[in-house]
């Protein structure tokens, strides 16, 4: 029988985003593989209802588990952690770990005034998931949430650099002006690609927090306390990547999220 420590990390996200996740992964554990699961023919989650993120999320899970043999589940999808994390952890046999408690984490961590900002798509600042595990952490801590529902739309469209972009930031971020914040967390996959422009808006005063390489922190130790560790590797692992729609537009949109040296291979998901 195959030793856990040989079977893969399985990774879903509602899309494309998620690879800000396995791109900081791949870095911290160059020897383990991993299999990425993107729902694109459901993305985006992020305006979806609770009920339905809840039922998309598990049945992600439930597709890498039963199709493919992992030896850990990484929810890199913000918006479907902030509804599914107990579901997940009873669902699935193996540790489960999301970006969202990787996030915290880090964050209460960073600051030091104890005013916070958290950034996030719709649905998950609805669902004021960041908030209550921040002030579980830090009774006394200050956190203004702020839904920014365009800028994932903004990084898909390779707008990075473009004025609109800069306006749309400034227009959302425009509360934070007088909340004296020292750190701020990007609750969202998409986001630490907006990070240098967000960074210029609030000035260097102000930490920003990436939750996908607080996640890639967070799986290093588990995969460490646990003896799952993959052996050393001589040739650079392959991941794996399935969608459930549309598999060239999924890898075209990659390569902005990805190091040239990952090959990306896009299969579509086999029917269940
Ligand atoms: N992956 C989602 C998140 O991290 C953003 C995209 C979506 O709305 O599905 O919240």
């Amino acid at each position: 029988m195959t030793h856990p420590r040989n079977l893969a990390i399985g990774m879903f996200d509602s899309g494309v985003g998620g690879l800000t996740v396995l791109h900081q992964l791949a870095k911290r554990l160059p020897n383990e593989k991993i299999i990425y699961f993107g729902d694109t023919a459901r993305v985006p989650y992020g305006d979806k209802s609770s009920q339905e993120i809840l039922r998309y999320s598990i049945d992600n899970a439930n597709y890498l588990m039963s199709k493919h043999k992992i030896k850990v589940l990484v929810n890199a999808c913000n918006t479907s952690a902030a509804y599914s994390k107990l579901q997940l952890r009873q669902l699935c046999p193996m540790p489960v770990v999301d970006v969202i408690e990787a996030g915290v984490k880090s964050i209460v961590k960073t600051t030091k005034s104890q005013r916070i900002a958290v950034l996030g798509t719709r649905a998950t600042i609805r669902s004021g998931v960041y908030e209550n595990e921040i002030l579980k952490l830090l009774p006394q801590a200050t956190v203004i949430s702020i839904a920014c529902p365009l800028f994932v739309l903004l990084v898909e469209e390779q707008f990075i650099g473009h004025k609109a972009t800069k306006l749309i930031v400034e227009e959302y971020l425009a509360p934070l002006k007088k909340q004296n914040i020292d750190a701020l967390l990007l609750g969202c996959t998409h986001y630490p690609l907006l990070r240098g422009i967000i960074q210029e808006e609030l000035g260097n005063g102000v930490a920003i927090v990436d939750s996908s390489s607080s996640c890639a922190e967070m799986v290093a130790d588990l995969l460490s306390s646990k003896d799952l560790e993959a052996p050393l590797s001589s040739l650079p692992v392959k991941h794996q990547f399935f969608v459930s729609d549309n598999p060239e537009r999924f890898a075209v949109t990659a390569r902005n999220f990805l190091d040239t040296q990952t090959e990306v291979h896009v299969q579509i998901k086999s029917p269940d």
